[in-house]
């Protein structure tokens, strides 16, 4: 089943370009997004007064990237829950919400409770979920599935990416009565077109990606700073690197770089920054000036082209990767990141596709 792969994380990596073009199969077509399983529910969501993303792990991540571009297409203010967080606070969940529930199983225990409170509260709950007949699925009012195909890897890795290009086709859908931004749609749409090609594009980093990890392999950390629609991939980045190389690892937003985690930088503290073009950009390269002069150990993730607009030559590790529309960004610049991880975990020996001590749907709280 694994094929010409040595392990199911490897072939799940590889197989995005193929995940991603069934994730939208069927689901664009003359420049429209089609949702049957919101299409009923699309004038409710409109109405509502917020959107709340609940999930666990790299879901609630998905969720993280998805939130910028939600806010934006639809003018809805979304906020986010890590579902046992929610669950702990008995936070606020209103009738006017649109509770948004994320998750590869469709079984997390954590999320399934957080789903059971909002429908007691009377929210309108949408289910984005690789599982046809799972508990989520079922529970919930209306929602999209992924067909992102079996992930059988602990890590999740194309589920993540469905998820962010469900999540677009949503908020697409979502917006798609507004006059303003239908040129913006009509970008995205046609970068969610390109995308499997750019993801192919993006895997020839493989053999660089090895080739870092061997340079890492000894580190005790490893932090990633990212922001806007790359704080997402920045704590993704993170959650792969500690999940299956066992290393220590945080992602961090670069705006709060200032507030604390400055202290730690040091020649040797590996520290990967998330630097490619969007409206961050120019903040971006300012936090990688501040690192340089604190002597920091940088790896720079930034668009073709730009190594020398990121970094005066030899002073940080670049890795180079294809644009795609903004906000579709974070779909790429995790890729290099998983393959990091994945060969970071090979090199120390671990068990890629059964870390130690996690499962991979948590189903008892
Ligand atoms: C559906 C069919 C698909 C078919 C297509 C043809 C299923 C599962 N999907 O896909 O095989 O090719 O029509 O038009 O039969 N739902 C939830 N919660 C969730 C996810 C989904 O309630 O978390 C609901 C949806 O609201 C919908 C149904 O499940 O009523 C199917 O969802 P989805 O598979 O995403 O719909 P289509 O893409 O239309
Ligand atoms: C577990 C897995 O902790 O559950 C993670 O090990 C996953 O990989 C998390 O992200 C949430 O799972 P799901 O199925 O709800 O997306
Ligand atoms: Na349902």
């Amino acid at each position: 089943k694994k094929g010409s792969y040595d392990h199911f994380m490897q072939k799940e990596i590889h197989e995005q370009p193929h995940s991603l073009t069934t994730t939208m199969r069927g689901r664009l077509k003359d420049g429209e997004v089609l949702l049957g399983g919101l299409k009923e529910h699309l004038k409710t969501i409109r109405r509502c007064r917020r959107v709340v993303f609940i999930g666990c792990g790299t879901s609630y991540n998905a969720a993280l990237g998805a939130r910028t571009f939600v806010e934006e297409l639809t003018g809805i203010p979304v906020t986010m829950e890590v579902a046992s967080d929610l669950l702990d606070r008995q936070g606020p969940i209103y009738r006017e919400d649109t509770a948004v529930f994320v998750s590869q199983s469709g079984e997390t225990a954590d999320t399934l409770l957080a789903l059971d409170y909002a429908l007691e509260n009377g929210a309108l709950c949408v289910g984005i979920t690789n599982t046809v007949g799972s508990t989520l699925s079922r529970k919930t009012h209306c929602g999209v599935h992924i067909n992102a195909g079996c992930e059988i890897g602990v890590a999740s890795t194309k589920a993540y990416t469905s998820q962010i290009v469900a999540m677009a086709m949503m908020a697409l859908a979502i917006g798609s009565d507004q006059i303003s931004t239908q040129a913006r749609r009509n970008a995205i749409i046609s970068g969610l077109t390109s995308l499997p090609s750019c993801v192919s594009e993006v895997l020839k980093l493989d053999a660089e990606m090895k080739e870092l990890a061997s340079s890492l392999i000894d580190s005790e950390s490893l932090l990633v700073f990212g922001r806007g629609y790359n704080y997402a991939t920045a704590l993704e980045g993170a959650l792969k690197v500690k999940e299956v190389a066992l290393m220590h690892s945080e992602g961090m937003l670069a705006g709060e770089m200032k507030h604390g985690p400055l202290a730690l930088v040091d020649e040797n503290l590996p520290i990967i920054v998330i630097a490619t073009r969007d409206a961050c950009f120019s903040k971006q390269q300012s936090v990688i000036q501040q690192l340089l002069s604190r002597k920091g150990r940088l790896i720079v993730m930034c668009s073709k082209g730009d190594a020398s607009a990121v970094c005066s030559i030899g002073s940080c590790r670049v890795i180079e990767v294809p644009g795609v529309a903004d906000c579709l960004q974070p779909v790429i610049n995790i890729i290099p990141l998983q393959l990091l991880a994945y060969h970071l975990t090979v090199l120390r020996g671990f068990d890629v596709d059964q870390p130690r001590n996690l499962a991979k749907s948590v189903t008892t709280q």
